[in-house]
């Protein structure tokens, strides 16, 4: 049989504020496989930022281990470990992150520009990936001529620029009304149907959540499958 996808063993993740410790991560343990579609809720301070931040190696656990498709990623050393975060992994944030200066085709390019890639080709990938997410017409423009809703396309098409084979996204839709949020989950179902992408979304929009094949809750820093543990 074959490894899974993507396995947290284990995991722990504490912070320290003003001398007094805060577990956040108590021992966290899921199997997520290869092309799955998950949601991540909890309540607010529960750790999902911190769980996702550990899967996504942007922060390393203080103890447990974390395979991506059998390979222990806690083993690798900074630089490998960097090279599959850049090339394995996209992110979305709350917050679109866009670059104000950079126009819209240009701020998607840009983890494959960082990564010395052909800018030509890239802009070229940069473009299909802005008609993909409906923003073929938005390509020149700037961050500040976007809409929020658009901006946070722009942000998804980034994600997928290096073709990565998991998406994290971390409250996609926070800042964004509930249409336009919609219009956003719509496409994260569409990147992973007809991209193939894994991917983990952190939510607090529990029909988002409930519109999605699998539901992973964070609770008493622990993550459990909420359909199944009735959490
Ligand atoms: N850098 C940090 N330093 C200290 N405490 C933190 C830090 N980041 C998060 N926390 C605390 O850890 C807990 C979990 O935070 P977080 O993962 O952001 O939760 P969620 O995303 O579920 O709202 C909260 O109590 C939060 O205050
Ligand atoms: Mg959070």
């Amino acid at each position: 049989m074959s490894a899974p996808f993507l396995e947290v063993i284990d995991v722990f993740k504490s912070y320290f504020l003003n001398g007094k410790r805060i577990d956040v991560l108590r021992g966290v343990s899921v199997q997520i496989q290869q092309g799955e579609l998950v949601s991540l809720i909890g309540a607010s301070g529960s750790g999902k930022s911190t769980f996702l931040h550990v899967a996504g190696t942007l922060d390393a656990p203080a103890a447990g281990q974390m395979k991506f498709k059998g390979q222990s990623v806690f083993d690798m050393n900074d630089a490998q470990v960097a090279e599959f975060r850049n090339t394995k992994i996209g992110f979305v944030f709350q917050s679109h992150f866009l670059l104000p200066e950079f126009t819209a085709a240009e701020n998607v390019a840009m983890p494959a520009l960082v990564h010395r890639e052909d800018r030509k080709a890239v802009l070229v990938r940069a473009r299909e990936l802005l008609e993909r997410v409906g923003l073929g017409h938005r390509a020149d423009h700037r961050p500040g001529e976007l809409s929020g809703g658009e901006s946070q396309r722009v942000a998804l098409a980034r994600a997928l620029i290096m073709k990565p084979d998991l998406l994290l996204a971390d409250e996609p839709t926070g800042n964004l009304d509930p249409s336009t949020g919609e219009g956003i989950h719509n496409l994260l179902r569409e990147v992973n149907k007809d991209l193939g992408i894994t991917a983990i979304v952190v939510t607090h929009n529990e029909v988002l959540a409930k519109s999605l094949p699998r539901r992973l809750r964070l609770k008493d820093g622990q993550v459990v499958d909420a359909d199944t543990s009735g959490a």
